[in-house]
């Protein structure tokens, strides 16, 4: 429980406002949305995410693009099964690459690009969701050893980056400019950026 809940959540947010970094219009046009919902309140709350449609879409997309596990954890057949025309023996441990998924160009247009609004008015992909009935994307697995984190990592996740955006502007040292960050990821079980994150944040007031 301990493992599963704390890092992911973390790595979900990074590579988030990772690609938010490279994408300054996007990281406006949703800094935009935010401001306008939460304007004259002190803190972010559960009711204005509901409102923040954008922010959903841009978490999504993030999930689409950098699974933070993205092999799912290995699992083992129980019966023998046939699958697109591979014959799966009971026994077998099976590895989900959910990466690969959310990368099919049989699913998504420009499957390498970040484009969150794929989610809000494209209409073959805005009604895919994460919570495992569709199998284009599956973040979190799907069925019955599926997270049961899901919903809580999500608000968590919404609610950080919603509150990183309400009270700073952000942009990359050094006059980096959004195409040179480094979006190496790491190998291993969780998939990390390999490189530290580092942004400037701007109090907004
Ligand atoms: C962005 C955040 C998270 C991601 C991407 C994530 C992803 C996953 C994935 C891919 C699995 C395996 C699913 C499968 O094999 O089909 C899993 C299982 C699990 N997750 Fe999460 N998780 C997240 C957050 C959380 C949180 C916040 C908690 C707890 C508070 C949690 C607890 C668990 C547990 C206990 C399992 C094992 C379930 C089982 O085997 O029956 N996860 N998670």
């Amino acid at each position: 429980m301990f493992s599963g809940g704390t890092d992911t959540s973390s790595v979900l947010l990074l590579w988030t406002m990772a690609e938010l970094l490279r994408h300054p219009e996007v990281m406006k046009e949703i800094q935009e949305e935010v401001r306008g919902v939460a304007r004259g309140e002190a803190i972010i709350t559960e009711d204005d995410i509901e409102q923040m449609h954008y922010l959903k879409a841009v978490i999504k997309e993030a999930l689409r693009m950098h699974p933070p596990v993205p092999l799912l954890v290995p699992r083992e057949s129980t019966e023998n099964s046939k699958i697109q025309g591979f014959d799966i023996p009971a026994k077998t441990t099976v590895i989900i690459n959910a990466w690969a998924i959310g990368r099919d160009p049989v699913s998504w247009d420009e499957p390498d690009k970040f484009k969150p609004k794929r989610f809000l008015n494209d209409a073959t992909t805005s009604n895919i969701d994460f919570m495992g009935h569709d199998f284009q994307l599956i973040p979190f697995g799907a069925g019955r050893r599926g997270c049961p984190g899901i919903q809580f990592a999500i608000t968590i996740v919404e609610l950080a980056l919603a509150s990183l955006l309400f009270k700073f502007d952000w942009a990359l040292p050094n006059r980096v400019s959004g195409e040179d960050l480094d979006m190496t990821e790491t190998p291993g079980i969780m998939c990390h950026l390999k490189s530290p994150l580092l942004a400037v944040a701007t109090p907004h007031f």
